[in-house]
């Protein structure tokens, strides 16, 4: 059965835009001032702070690591030699310099507190609701990204925004690789794509400087990687909460906990990450509305993988209008327009009303008569961009970029 807090009550109460739910509905511009950092250290998963902002924070041990790398011209080796490295269990491949050696050694680390039986727990409720977890954490998410001015320009301008496909395949591995049973441990390889994530983080952060496009100070601040982290974690455990879906209170914790290990092995601070959902929601009604908007960035990069996701299911599927509806509906109405997301008059309350009633028939709560037929167009259509993206992931590595989108 599941199980629902008073909060959650509260937040299903809201109009479904999980947008509503995530409280940018009336949001502060991410460029205007934000006040102090509130949220309270003690709802982390260390359980207290030094009372660093994060905003002002970034990898204190990853970036120095790569700007050396860079200045000493070694990156397109690493890349040779990390080409391999594959699983978690996997030793080192030889030759790797030993400043890298010694930090990914650290780095593959879990940390103390990962719980096997909770990442089991949170394995297992991949398997039961990955297609919702599809929808949200991956599909919305990639559509908030893109109202996100600070992640926008960040893809943009780095390498991945001149081939956004390759880039969406390569940010789909790290999504796929935390699902598996073994995902944190032998033969799995969560940990290796996290830790070379973190290392493509740090290069990011060393290259967008020297972009002449690149306005403000140094990206991906810990602040920043909250935003990305709650677009993913606390986004999607809210949408599913709106769509009723079935969650255990074992899977709650099992799902949050599996998120909270990728986080801190992409090298968020314990300080900073939340510890239960309620200090997620809390931390999440922070830093999300404070950091979203429109940019001339996001408006294209979200055009053209609104592009992606129809050129993969028409003709015979779901065309462009289809996707617009779908994607204004996963991320509400304020996020949709600063994407530039048309209105889509035919099907924007078609898919309102179609998708949670799909959601509702999968969990048993009511009868397949109640299932409009576009709800089917939908699950289609989740169901091959799913396989085009494993099968995509599969064909691409994480590699660390050498420099910034060309022009
Ligand atoms: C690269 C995931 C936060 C910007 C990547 C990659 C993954 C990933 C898997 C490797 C794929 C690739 O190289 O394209 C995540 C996760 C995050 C997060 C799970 C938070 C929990 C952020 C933030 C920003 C950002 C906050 C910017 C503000 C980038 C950029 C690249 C990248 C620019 C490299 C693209 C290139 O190769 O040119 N991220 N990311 N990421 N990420 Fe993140």
């Amino acid at each position: 059965m599941a199980e629902l807090s008073r909060r959650e009550i509260l937040i299903s109460g809201t109009a479904l835009g999980a947008l509503g739910a995530l409280g940018v509905a009336s949001p502060a511009r991410a460029d205007s001032p934000s006040g102090d950092w509130t949220w309270p250290a003690g709802g982390s998963v260390a359980g207290s702070g030094s009372g660093a902002d994060p905003r002002w924070v970034w990898d204190d041990v990853a970036d120095p690591l790569l700007a050396s790398l860079f200045d000493r011209g070694v990156i397109p080796e690493v890349n040779r030699l990390l080409y391999d490295w594959n699983h978690n269990d996997q030793p080192l491949p030889a030759g790797l310099p030993d400043d890298l050696r010694a930090f990914i050694e650290q780095a593959r680390q879990l940390p103390s507190w990962a719980d096997p039986a909770k990442l089991d727990a949170g394995s297992r409720f991949h398997t039961l609701k990955g297609n919702y977890i599809v929808v949200l954490a991956i599909v919305g998410a990639g559509m908030l990204a893109t109202a996100i001015p600070k992640e926008a320009r960040a893809v943009y301008y780095s390498a991945g925004g001149a081939d956004l496909k390759d880039r969406v395949a390569k940010t789909n591995i790290l999504a796929y690789a935390i699902r598996p049973r073994n995902a944190w441990t032998a033969g799995g390889t969560a940990v290796v794509e996290a830790v070379k994530t973190r290392l493509v983080h740090a290069a990011v952060r060393h290259l967008l400087k020297s972009s002449p496009h690149w306005p403000g100070p140094v990206p991906i601040s810990q602040e920043d990687m909250l935003v990305t982290w709650h677009t993913l974690a606390t986004y999607s455990m809210r949408g599913m909460r709106e769509w009723r879906v079935r969650i255990s209170s074992a899977e709650a914790a099992g799902y949050l906990h599996g998120l909270q290990v990728m986080g801190h092995m992409l090298g968020i601070r314990d300080e900073f990450m939340p510890a239960t959902w309620d200090s997620a929601y809390a931390q999440s009604d922070i830093v999300l509305p404070r950091n979203m908007g429109p940019t001339t960035e996001g408006v294209e990069l979200n055009a053209t993988l609104r592009g992606m996701l129809a050129e993969l299911t028409s003709p015979g599927g779901i065309d462009r209008h289809l996707v617009n509806a779908f994607a204004r509906y996963l991320t509400g109405d304020q996020a949709a327009d600063w994407n530039g997301i048309p209105r889509e008059p035919l099907w924007d309350p078609v898919v309102r009303t179609a998708w949670p009633l799909l959601v509702q028939f999968r969990e048993g709560l009511i009868g397949l008569p109640l299932v409009p037929a576009a709800a089917w167009l939908l699950d289609e259509a989740v169901k091959t961009w799913t396989t085009y993206y494993l099968t995509k992931g599969a064909q691409t590595k994480i590699v660390i970029p050498t420099g910034n989108r060309p022009g």
